[in-house]
């Protein structure tokens, strides 16, 4: 599928989705928004395709936040809508039953950090700046960021980051967890290269049970948590993989895993 305002490229068990409108700084239109969700559907059902990685055209952006020429004629019941979608097809990336890497390569602001949240992993430029300035527009954030924030850096960071609008540099968003790791710009991709093949060594069924399971753990009690790990570990002993791991450490050998 082609699409305008992004980029798909699927080689070698790696998707790359390069958020691609450089001169507006990766801002999210609608037309991106739509382009995201088919492009998440395709990755989604490609077997080729074993994990995500999400990034920005150009040296300055990941994605500087949703398209503000949009909000001029925007109407209440227009932005409900505007939202609730943002929040369906960021969701879809995030229970995508496949590893998505953030690869920050610039600002990531608003719909952007919003974007990076709902990856499982985020790595950074040391040039990346992060933040939800909604606040400065008279708004508030809408693709998900007064919810992820608060889980990932805690309430009180969440609300000073969101009542301020500030931008932190990439240091002060690993130091509260809001990436993973930090380097130098020119760096990055050939880093997320090294995650990624780190990632695509395992087998596919386990990187999906160990997705869902702290995915759907990180919303409910410690008991429940733990009963959805017992299912999916037992799960993990009907597969190929499981068998192939075990005697792969036995024989010595590093495994081969088929994600079976
Ligand atoms: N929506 C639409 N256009 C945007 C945009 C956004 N979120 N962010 C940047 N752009 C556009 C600018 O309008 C500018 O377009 P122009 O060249 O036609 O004027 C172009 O991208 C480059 O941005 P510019 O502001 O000139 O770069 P800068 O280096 O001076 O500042 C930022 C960079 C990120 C600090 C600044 O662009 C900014 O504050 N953007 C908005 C961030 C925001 O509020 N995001 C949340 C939206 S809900």
């Amino acid at each position: 599928m082609a699409f305008a305002t992004i980029l798909l490229k699927i080689e070698r068990g790696l998707a790359t989705i390069t958020l691609n409108r450089p001169q507006r700084l990766n801002a999210l239109n609608r037309q991106m928004f739509r382009e995201l969700d088919e492009a998440f559907d395709e990755v989604a059902a490609d077997g080729a395709a074993r994990v995500l990685v999400i990034t920005g055209a150009g040296d300055r952006a990941f994605a500087a936040g949703a398209d503000i020429r949009e909000f001029v004629d925007m109407s209440p019941v227009a932005a409900l809508d505007f939202s609730r979608d943002g929040h369906r097809v960021f969701r879809k990336l995030e229970t995508m039953p496949k590893p998505t890497i953030a690869a920050v390569n610039g600002f990531a602001l608003g719909g952007g950090c919003e974007l990076m949240m709902a990856c499982d992993i985020a790595y950074a430029a040391d040039t990346a700046k992060v933040g939800q300035p909604e606040v400065s527009l008279g708004i508030i954030p809408g693709a998900g960021g007064t919810q992820r924030l608060s889980r990932l850096v805690g309430k009180q960071k969440a609300k000073e980051l969101v009542m301020t609008g500030d931008m932190i540099p990439a240091d002060e968003a690993l130091r509260i967890g809001l990436v993973c790791k930090v380097v130098p710009a020119a760096e990055l991709m050939a880093e997320v290269q090294k995650l990624c093949e780190k990632i695509l060594s395992k087998g596919d069924v386990a990187l999906r049970l160990i997705k869902e399971a702290i995915e759907a753990g990180s919303h409910v009690d410690l008991a429940s948590g733990l009963e959805i790990e017992a299912k999916s570990w037992g799960l993990c002993f009907t597969t190929e993989d499981h068998v192939e791991g075990v005697k792969a450490f036995l024989e010595k050998r590093p495994p081969s895993f088929k994600g079976r």
